[in-house]
């Protein structure tokens, strides 16, 4: 009910009458007294006016289901949205109710996540009220061999999102992250469930530094918010609303092709390598070229010293003045 409340608020210039919301919703005044009642407490300014109902003058910076559901029209791609205040991790619970059966597309939220997790074993942390953990499980009829390319179109969709909420010049870092001014504000961790030629769902689990103002010793130098780099805070709830729907859009787009042709040039453009001395560490190898974007496969492509052009699938890029790489 809270998300229909908040739905008409907003929908509504200045005020909605008690009686209209009752007949719109089918419940009684006290439930919606009530509702009203608890949406203040959680933050929310409603002006309450006799004879002209009400008035939404304010909401909290929170990213709970029934604020994000009330600024769509729709989920789209999405079946269900769930909402946790405290949990281990988003990534984790998807992946449980993947391995249970559930067979729908979820989107998961968090506020606060107690065992979050990054690549490579390390961990994310997400302190109270301050960013976003989501993750999407997905069930995409493609090619399991195709399915990490889905990280390439969340990081679009992320780099599109936080121009348009901050302003911010975001910039993607080959495959999975997203930088502004050389620091990272938002991470993507892709987990799959497959058999040879069958996908039993995918876990695209997204961190966003939105308006923390300090991290852990280890990520310091390197982790930044999009408060640090903007010194204004953030609209969590614009954020979230803003990747779903620019999700939904690169997403059905992969969909069509499997690849990333329809979206190359987008992805190309705000990736902070291009034309950029790049260094690819693999291992105990190293590697020193020109990076000249991605491909339709989601390679980049890296001109060596020779003259060559080096696909790259995997491994992690180093670039100059990137993560303190001189
Ligand atoms: C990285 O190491 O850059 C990836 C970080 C991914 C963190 C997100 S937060 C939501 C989801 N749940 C997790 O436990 N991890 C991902």
């Amino acid at each position: 009910m809270k998300t229909q409340i908040l739905k008409m608020l907003r929908m509504c210039k200045s005020y909605v009458s008690g009686q209209e919301m009752c007949e719109e919703l089918g419940v009684s005044r006290t439930a919606i007294w009530k509702c009203m009642h608890q949406l203040k407490e959680e933050g929310y300014t409603i002006e309450a006016i006799s004879n002209k109902g009400y008035c939404l003058m304010g909401s909290p910076n929170t990213i709970t289901d029934y604020e994000v559901k009330s600024r769509l029209l729709s989920l789209g791609i999405i079946d269900e949205l769930l909402y946790y205040e405290e949990i281990d991790s988003t990534n984790n619970k998807a992946k449980q109710l993947g391995n249970e059966g559930d067979q729908r597309q979820l989107l998961l939220l968090a506020d606060v996540q107690t065992a979050g997790r990054g690549r490579r074993g390390r961990s994310w942390s997400n302190p109270k009220g301050t960013n976003i953990a989501m993750s999407y499980k997905l069930h995409p009829e493609i090619a399991p061999q195709n399915a990490s390319r889905i990280t390439l179109v969340a990081a679009l969709a992320l780099v599109e999102t936080i121009r348009q909420v901050t302003g911010l010049e975001a910039k993607i870092k080959w495959p999975n992250d997203i930088v502004i001014n050389g620091h990272k504000v938002c991470g993507i961790l892709t987990e799959m469930s497959s058999e040879s030629d069958f996908i039993h769902y995918v876990v695209v689990g997204i961190g966003i530094n939105v308006n923390g103002e300090e991290f852990p010793e280890e990520i310091k130098e390197i982790a930044t918010s999009l408060f640090l780099q903007g010194e204004e805070k953030v609209d969590r709830a614009a954020i979230v609303v803003g990747v779903i729907k620019a999700f939904e859009k690169y997403y059905k787009l992969f969909l069509e092709t499997e690849d990333l042709t329809s979206m190359m040039d987008q992805y190309n453009s705000f990736l902070v390598h291009n034309g950029h001395q790049v260094k690819i560490i693999n291992g105990t190898d190293t590697l020193d070229g020109v990076a000249e974007g991605i491909n339709k496969k989601g390679s980049l492509l890296v001109r060596l010293s020779d003259g060559t052009l080096k696909e790259v699938i995997s491994g992690e890029v180093s670039v100059r003045g990137i993560y303190g790489y001189v």
